[in-house]
């Protein structure tokens, strides 16, 4: 199988934040890659903007260091890596005053496509737009990319909305939520849609219940006063696991076009059911053999911010009336894997003599790590012997399937940032998707708050804490093994 590569037009891409983690780690390195491959033009232009006191030549230094701490050896041919740096150049701003932004607007070029990725703290999302639009910077075919965490909460998502639109049009402002930019989360639409086989079981009639579970292995360690503040509802649920709902619930949209696609989701979003705290089980790792717990992690011994939830969701529509959707995700899990997990009733009556429940059609949807998936259906055990049943897996993983294609897969923000520049929206959130997101959240979270729930202590390296699997034992079901 052969990727077919379309380059994309010159850019000048202006990363605010362009010294920091998240440029460093994921979006320098992402544009790499895209240019090695000739998806990005040797014409387009990266312009590093930040506080920092560093020149052309410095930031250039500041990004080899990046590429060789980020991306393989083998990766960093020397004609390509001389060609990246010499797209580079460096502009010392002021976010908040006026220095910086005539050196900035000297910068950009004519007859090409502008693009501003604001890799900065939320506060500085509406001083930077100002300043872009006000000074003439960008134009009302400029793009601005903005990352999470999109607010904290329904007010300050609505704030932030509202400071971005005083500058520039929806169709201008991309929300990344870098979960929909990964290569398996598109196929989720591609089998469903693209298919006659999936869609006419794929509601409440056909299937019993859905699972997704992000695990990580990681604990919150380098971060830890950052996410006290946030915890795993704000910080994986209200974004990247509603985004995978969306995916799953969603009615087919009419075309494969920003808008059609974003109504379905919001759609989907607007149709859940309050949560009942009975639904909701939340978890914090104890210190174990992996290192501290989460409360040494995060230095406060009385935080109740929890960095496991596991949650019962229901989608109130016609589609999906009566079939659960159980979310998980947490830190300091037993493996590092993410699945989405479509479990099919069972066959209404079985005319071999094996008890209902042994056997089930799953369909399941691999993130990451070894992205892939698996269509687990029932055949007769090969032999002699009668009549036996075995599962065997219908198996697609990705790498075996597409062989050395599969590493040229674009890594999430890679693909998303050259969907900026083609100008496609589709995979981005829009604003109302997310004061729908955050206004099914706020009152979960307040709830706890008003209790003062405890999250529950659960082992490191284990699946969560025990109250998560009885979320689903109660409904006679359980959750699918975290396998690495
Ligand atoms: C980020 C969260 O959005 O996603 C992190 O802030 C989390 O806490 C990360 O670790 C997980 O992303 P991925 O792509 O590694 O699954």
């Amino acid at each position: 199988m052969v990727a077919r590569i379309i380059p994309v037009e010159p850019f000048d891409l202006v990363i605010f934040g362009g010294t920091g983690d998240l440029a460093r780690r994921k979006i320098l390195p992402g544009l790499f890659r895209r240019l090695a491959d000739g998806q990005m033009p040797w014409e387009a232009r990266l312009i590093g903007a930040a506080r920092s006191d560093v020149d052309d030549d410095g930031y250039r230094a500041m990004v080899l260091e990046s590429l060789e701490e980020f991306l393989p050896s083998s990766a960093l041919k020397p004609r390509i890596v001389e060609q990246f740096l010499s797209m580079l150049s460096f502009v010392q701003i002021d976010a908040t005053g006026d220095d910086g932004w005539p050196e900035l607007k000297e910068k950009m070029r004519d007859d090409v496509v502008h693009a501003f990725y604001f890799s900065v703290a939320p506060s500085l999302f509406g001083p930077i737009a100002e300043r872009l639009k006000e000074r003439g910077i960008a134009d009302g075919q400029a793009r601005i990319v903005v990352e999470k965490p999109f607010g904290h909460d329904l007010d300050s998502a609505r704030a932030l909305n509202e400071s971005l639109a005083a500058h520039f049009d929806e169709a201008q402002i991309y929300r990344i939520d870098h979960y929909l930019g990964k290569e398996t989360v598109q196929n989720l639409m591609a089998v469903r849609f693209g298919n006659m086989l999936f869609e006419p079981l794929w509601n409440s009639q056909y299937v019993d219940h859905i699972q997704i579970t992000v695990a990580e292995t990681v604990g919150v360690g380098g971060r830890g006063e950052y996410y006290d503040g946030i915890g795993a509802m704000r910080d994986m649920v209200q974004n990247h696991l509603l985004q995978l709902v969306c995916l799953i619930a969603m009615e087919p949209p009419s075309r494969y076009d920003h808008d059609a696609v974003r109504d379905e989701k919001l759609k989907v979003i607007r149709a859940l059911e309050p949560m009942e705290p009975d639904d909701i089980v939340r978890g914090q790792y104890s210190a174990g053999s992996g290192g501290p717990s989460y409360l040494e992690d995060v230095g406060d011994p009385r935080s109740r911010t929890e960095c496991f939830l596991a949650m019962r969701l229901s989608v109130s529509n016609w589609r999906w009336a009566g079939t659960p959707f159980y979310i998980r995700t947490g830190k300091r899990l037993k493996a590092r894997a993410s699945e989405i997990a479509i479990v099919f009733k069972d066959a209404p009556h079985s005319i071999f003599d094996v008890p209902r429940g042994r056997h089930s059609n799953i369909l399941s949807i691999r993130l990451q790590p070894n992205e892939g998936m698996q269509l687990g259906v029932t055949i007769k055990e090969p032999g002699p012997g009668g009549m036996r049943l075995i599962d065997v897996p219908l198996d697609m993983t990705f790498a075996e399937a597409l062989g050395e294609e599969h590493s040229a897969i674009p890594d999430a923000y890679e693909r998303l940032i050259m969907d900026v520049i083609r100008g496609n929206q589709t995979l981005f959130m829009r604003g109302d998707e997310v004061e729908a997101a955050w206004a099914w959240t706020d009152p979960v979270i307040a709830g706890w708050e008003a209790r003062g729930h405890i999250p529950s202590p659960y082992d490191q390296g284990s699946s969560g804490p025990d109250d998560a699997l009885m979320l689903l034992h109660r409904d006679g079901r359980r959750w699918r093994e975290i396998r690495p």
